[in-house]
């Protein structure tokens, strides 16, 4: 099943199902410059701000996400699958990426 993502920041959307994380999902957009690194959780470039919707998160790095971070909400795009439709904020390097 898609749900559907939508980057508050731009007001563009994009689906992306349950099995896939949600930087796969933003990659489909073509954007030019989205940074994907290591698409594992380690590298931290793909930080977003999940504002409203439900989701799974794996194992990120502490380095990247504190603890405080998690729980307002903030992952690593390539650590998300999404549950529901989703509402999320870009923020570090990928704002620039998404924004411009
Ligand atoms: S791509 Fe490296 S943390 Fe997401």
């Amino acid at each position: 099943m898609a749900f559907q993502i939508t980057i508050e920041d731009t007001g563009e959307q994009f689906a992306c199902s349950e099995t896939k994380h949600v930087l796969a999902g933003m990659q489909k957009l073509g954007k030019k410059g989205i940074p994907v690194g290591c698409r594992s959780g380690g590298c931290g470039v793909c930080k977003v701000q999940v504002l409203s919707g439900e989701y799974t998160s794996k194992k990120m790095s502490r380095d990247h996400v504190s603890a405080e971070e998690e729980s307002e909400g903030v992952v690593l795009a390539c650590r998300v699958f999404p549950t529901s439709d989703i509402t999320l904020s870009v923020i570090g390097h990928l704002r620039k990426a998404v924004t411009r």
